[in-house]
Parts: C-alpha cells; sequence; structure tokens
C-alpha cells in the first residue's frame, strides 16, 4: 500500500488528478472505476479543466460506476446518474460510462449482468471514496469479502453521513442501493482510495493498520497489490 499524505487538500487533489490524467494518457483506453459522493468532485473538477486547457481525450475510456441509489428517479439531482452527468461526464468527451441501475423493474437481473459486464471488461484503475464506517462502494460493515455486484440496505451512519445531500432530511435519504460487491472492486488492477477529514481518519487508520476484518470493509484494500492511499492531513492524523 503506498501512502501519500498531503498538508492541504489542494495539494492532495492537485497530485491525485495529475496522477490520473497520466494513466488516461499513458492509455487512452482506459477502465475506469468511479465514485461519487464528496470526495471525488476535486478531482473531477481538475480532469475537467485539464480536458479543455490540455485537451486530455477520453473518447476511448471507459467508466463504471461503483453504485447507485435504490429508489430515486435518475433524473432527481442526488441520483448518482445525475450526479456523474453534472460532475463529470458533460464537461468531457467520453462517451462510453455505465452506472448500476437503480430503476430497474427487476433489479436483481440488473445486478447479475452489471457483474457481468465488469467480468467482461474490466476495470484498470479504481477511485475510491470511504465512509466514515470503512464501507467502500456501499459495502457496509460485515459485508462479506467475496461478494459481487448486490443490492443493500444502507447502515444507520451512512443514511446519517448522506443526509446532507437531502437536505439534512433523514427521511429523504434512499434506504437502499445497488453496488459493486467487494470481489467486483478489488478486481481492478490498481485502486487509488481519496479521504479527507478527520471524520475519515479512525477507517483510514483502520485500512492501515487494523486487522482483515469485514466489519470495516476497506481493509481488504491490504490484501491487493496495488493500492494508493491519497490522504490529508487529517484523514491520517491517527496514523
Ligand atoms: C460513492 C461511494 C461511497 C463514498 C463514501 C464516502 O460512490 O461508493 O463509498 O465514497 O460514502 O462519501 P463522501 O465522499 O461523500 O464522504
Amino acid at each position: 500500500m503506498k501512502i501519500n499524505i498531503f498538508d492541504s487538500k489542494k495539494e492532495l487533489y492537485d497530485a491525485v488528478a495529475l496522477y490520473v490524467i497520466d494513466k488516461v494518457k499513458s492509455n487512452p483506453e482506459i477502465h475506469l472505476g468511479l465514485a461519487t459522493g464528496s470526495t471525488p468532485v476535486p478531482l473531477y473538477e481538475r480532469l475537467i479543466i485539464d480536458h479543455k486547457v490540455n485537451h486530455t481525450s477520453y473518447k476511448k475510456v471507459k467508466s463504471f460506476n461503483l453504485d447507485e441509489y435504490i429508489g430515486l428517479p435518475r433524473t432527481h439531482e442526488q441520483s448518482y446518474y445525475t450526479f456523474m452527468n453534472n460532475n463529470l461526464f458533460k464537461h468531457i468527451d467520453i462517451t462510453e460510462t455505465y452506472i448500476p441501475n437503480g430503476e430497474a423493474s427487476d433489479i436483481l437481473a440488473e445486478a447479475k449482468s452489471y457483474k457481468e459486464l465488469l467480468e467482461r471488461e474490466g476495470v484498470d484503475l479504481q477511485i475510491l471514496g470511504i465512509g466514515s464506517n470503512g464501507h467502500i462502494g456501499f459495502n457496509e460493515p460485515n459485508t462479506p469479502f467475496d461478494s459481487h455486484v448486490h443490492i443493500v440496505d444502507l447502515a444507520e451512519s451512512t443514511i446519517k453521513d448522506n443526509a446532507r445531500f437531502f437536505e439534512g432530511n433523514l427521511d429523504l435519504v434512499p434506504k437502499k442501493a445497488i453496488t459493486m460487491g467487494i470481489k467486483d472492486i478489488i478486481a481492478a488492477k490498481e485502486i487509488v482510495l481519496i479521504a479527507t477529514g478527520k471524520a475519515k481518519s479512525k477507517a483510514i487508520n483502520e485500512v492501515v493498520n487494523g486487522k482483515v476484518d469485514t466489519f470495516v470493509p476497506a481493509t481488504i484494500l491490504q490484501k491487493h497489490p496495488n493500492v494508493h492511499l491519497y490522504l490529508d492531513k487529517d484523514a491520517a492524523s491517527k496514523l
């Protein structure tokens, strides 16, 4: 595990953006695994600026998102479909993007076909955030490490964490999601996990120094041969 700690968020995001842009330039057909939430937004802002200024092209890039809420229309501002369009896709020249469909009438069939898509295509570089409870994707504590794309009930702590995107109202936060499983996530050739802020410091300490245990799903990353952590001082404060 390579651990990069930065004094400021700006330095962190400048560095991680450079890293990702280099990967796209050296492999214009790269398959990117993408995350939502607040963590990747400053990365996406930098990718957009670089695309506009330096013309890094995403024409042949394919992207695969980690997860999507169930029970939220795609058109809802907080659906990950709309989030990705607003925060990245519509600003760059990417054409082939995949996000699990949380509106599918047969959600189990959707999970199966997203798993098969991931197996067929493979992810080269997976971008991850981390929940304050150590979740990756929406794999909440006690998710088996051999899980594939599946339907989850969001943990109480995740519903609370995400209420900030829903007018602070717990009732408005969807309670279910469809997510890549842990096995799908760690199948990526390379993983970049970004964490900022004190609220993530406990989970990050577990990821680096804790026992590999399903209770903190992200501890599985210790077993992956090619993981890069990008942390600000606060997220690294318990290391
Ligand atoms: C999002 C995702 C989640 C988030 C995590 C952190 O696609 O899979 O695991 O990365 O909940 O969220 P933020 O970045 O909002 O703190």
